[in-house]
């Protein structure tokens, strides 16, 4: 249940029925402080205006109007003409009943929808690094969210398995196996890629050969086929074994790869000389978009085929936005990529939506992400310069939670601590990244990721722990909360109530937004709020047992919404840290 959407349509409602154009919008947020409710109508002076009355005049004709006395205990003109929406109790207490006996926790699912989600895209032949590391992780939040709130979610991993570089490849691969090369030197794939391309640098015979079989690759040589499957899959096992470590959905039925849109590339080039979108200049063929401008302030220049005949990133991206929407039928396509794509992938769907390729209400969204930084401020590197594998630096999360683990929790065994470890070292990596506005860069810190204090894994997963804790201490049947009443008298319990209602906000934001952040704020948030009731409010000693259950009422609410959430972010949780 949402509330902030259920408040924003009573009082839209209202405010038509005073008057108001039917465009108008309440806009209902939570309030920030308890003195102006709960939640806050800040729409009313821009009705008011434009029906040129005085805000709070207008503001009492919408009290009028207004049918929320099932909801709202108090309403209030504030300032020059908010509304300021105090709860109702005991509607939060039936609402939080409701919550706690349906699956998903009560979220609806509204007009579900198809929903092509593009992430984590590494390159074949390339270890994956931590540049994939955000698109991987954040891409995997939204897409476990998306499904959760009941859209049909398919994952697209836009993987870099095409292009002129594959001749070079297969032609270093022949080489490696004619001189019976190992698995284990296969495995190292930035090593390979590097003598890859230092043969084709150095050896003249060498780089003939492999332009010869980027020709035949395209036209569909077996032989070449077969070398280029192979750099594939070496590659995807690799990375499948990260996706695995990272706790992330993805798997090889989930590739969708560049090479997967190689034959719809020629007739799209086609098409959009023939609609006069893009025209032949010096032997390329280049679509001018009027919307970029180049440095000398003339319409950008986007290339969709090369002078030799190629095709680019863009031709491609043009063809996925068509297949998302032609053959996956698809509502709304995402790509979580740097934002450095950004440029190129509003060029390709100008050019998508002027070909008519997907009509107007097809959703195509850059989810793009700043970079990831060291301590120093500088992109984020090896101490020695280089990029990062992102499996190196898996390992050393889980050592750093060992050490940390082992100094913190005496009372487990050896495998607890080794499950605990690793849910908080891999747990952190995720959750500094997740808990960041996607937009900005982000200081890749240690020290911070693995604090037991602030927004992080480890506090969120020990307080899931700790009201795990309570339940492991009480004889009370857990069957008998769910009819229990709820009783919010004192002020820490509504406010944890209303907390553990806005759950579903938050869900609904990070789905259509894109944005775990809000999700890990509120969770954090959560957090804090059954924190400060738990000091306040005795739970298990408590004297009266209709407080005492109805305090469980709210604290395993509290657990089950930590959990879910925590699990959309692909968080494990533990029992006991
Ligand atoms: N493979 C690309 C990279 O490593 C990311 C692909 C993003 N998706 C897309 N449809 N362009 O930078």
């Amino acid at each position: 249940m949402n509330i902030q959407s259920i408040l924003s349509d009573k009082i839209k409602q209202a405010m038509i029925a005073a008057g108001a154009d039917k465009s108008c919008d309440a806009l209902v947020r939570q309030s920030g402080k308890p003195q102006f409710g709960d939640y806050q109508a800040n729409g009313i002076m821009a009705a008011a205006k434009k029906m040129n009355l005085p805000p709070r005049e207008f503001a009492q004709n919408v009290l009028a109007n207004a049918h929320l006395s099932d909801i709202a205990e108090k309403l209030e003109i504030a300032g020059p003409g908010f509304i300021n929406i105090f709860l109702n109790p005991d509607w939060i207490a039936k609402q939080i009943s409701h919550t706690l006996s349906q699956p998903n926790l009560g979220v609806q699912t509204a007009d579900t929808q198809t929903v092509v989600i593009d992430y984590s895209s590494p390159n074949v032949a390339k270890e994956m690094h931590v540049g994939h590391l955000r698109s991987t992780i954040i891409g995997d939040a939204v897409a476990r969210t998306l499904e959760f709130l009941g859209h049909k979610v398919i994952r697209a991993n836009h993987v870099g398995d095409w292009g002129t570089q594959f001749g070079m490849l297969i032609a270093y691969l022949e080489k490696m196996q004619n001189e019976h090369a190992s698995e284990m030197e296969l495995q190292d794939l930035e090593a390979f890629y590097r003598e890859a391309k230092k043969h084709y640098d150095e050896d003249e015979k060498f780089a003939e050969k492999a332009r010869n079989y980027v020709v035949k690759l395209q036209s569909g040589d077996e032989y070449c086929r077969s070398m280029w499957k192979r750099l594939v899959d070496i590659t995807m096992q690799q990375n499948q074994h990260n996706y695995d470590r990272l706790n992330v959905t993805l798997t090889e039925k989930d590739v969708m790869g560049e090479s997967l849109y190689n034959p719809m590339l020629p007739s799209i080039v086609e098409d959009l000389k023939k609609q006069g979108l893009a025209v032949e200049d010096d032997g390329a063929i280049v679509v001018y978009l009027d919307e970029f401008k180049n440095k000398e302030g003339e319409a950008m220049g986007v290339i969709v085929q090369k002078k030799d005949g190629g095709f680019l990133y863009t031709t491609t991206d043009i063809a996925a936005a068509k297949y998302r929407y032609e053959t996956l039928k698809a509502d709304r396509a995402l790509v979580f990529s740097d934002t450095r794509q950004s440029q190129h992938m509003q060029q390709a769907w100008l050019i998508t939506r002027k070909a008519g390729y997907v009509p107007d209400n097809f959703s195509l969204e850059h989810k793009n992400f700043g970079m990831m930084l060291g301590k120093d401020g500088k992109p984020f590197k090896t101490r020695t310069g280089g990029t990062v594998k992102l499996a190196d630096l898996l390992d050393e999360a889980i050592e750093r939670a060992t050490v940390l683990i082992n100094e913190k929790s005496n009372n487990l065994s050896d495998t607890e601590k080794a499950a605990v470890a690793e849910a908080v070292g891999i747990g952190s990596v995720k959750y500094a990244d997740l808990s960041k506005n996607r937009t900005t860069d982000y200081v890749f810190d240690w020290d911070n990721m693995l604090s037991f204090e602030g927004n992080t894994a480890p506090y969120m997963q020990y307080a899931y722990t700790r009201i795990r804790s309570i339940f492991n201490k009480t004889q009370v049947d857990l069957t008998a909360l769910y009819t229990a009443p709820l009783m919010l008298v004192d002020e820490k319990e509504r406010l944890l109530a209303i907390k553990l209602l806005q759950f579903e906000e938050a869900v609904q934001t990070v789905g259509r937004e894109g944005s775990p952040h809000i999700l890990c704020s509120y969770l954090y948030e959560l957090a804090g709020t059954f924190s400060s009731f738990y000091e306040h409010c005795p739970i298990l000693n408590s004297e009266d047992e209709t407080i005492k259950l109805s305090r469980l009422k709210l604290a395993l609410l509290t657990e089950k919404t930590l959990k879910q959430g925590l699990d959309l972010l692909g968080i494990k949780t533990v029992e006991k840290m």
